[in-house]
């Protein structure tokens, strides 16, 4: 099984999304347990960033699940690997709270830098970097 990690960004719809994102991580919580996929979503500015993990195979049908989502809109990948190992191995679905960003961050997670520095930020949102 060929594991993959690729992070998006998107751009929340409703101005009052905070309820929305309390739902869309129950539900991914849940599905994501099922299907091995682990990762890390923030809303952060009106903005989601996500990094999923988890085989191509699983990817892609949620990926495209989450694309057509019509709570967010302009979804854009910054970056999409084959890796070895998982960052996020005991999260099925970590919720970053973007509260946490000082400045640096929020500005990184503004941008479509590097997917790379975009998966640091998440990584340091939930504690694990
Ligand atoms: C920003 C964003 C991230 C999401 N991430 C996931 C996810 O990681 N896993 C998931 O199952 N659904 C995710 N969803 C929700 C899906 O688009 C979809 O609503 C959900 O998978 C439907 O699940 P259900 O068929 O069990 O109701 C996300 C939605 C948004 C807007």
């Amino acid at each position: 099984m060929s594991l993959e990690r690729l992070i998006y960004r998107s751009t929340a719809v409703s101005e009052d999304c905070a309820t929305e994102f309390d739902r869309i991580v129950a539900v991914s919580e849940r599905n994501n347990e099922r299907c091995g996929i682990t990762g890390a979503v923030t809303l952060c500015d009106g903005r989601f960033v996500q990094v999923l993990e988890g085989s191509s195979e699983r990817l892609d049908p949620l990926l495209a699940t989450i694309a057509q989502d019509p709570r967010h809109t302009d979804v854009h990948i910054l970056g999409r690997w084959a890796v070895t190992g998982r960052l996020f191995p005991s999260w099925s679905m970590a919720r970053a709270d973007a509260a946490r960003a000082d400045a640096q961050l929020r500005s990184w997670l503004r941008s479509d830098d590097y997917g790379v520095t975009l998966v640091g930020a998440l990584l340091t949102l939930t504690g694990l970097f």
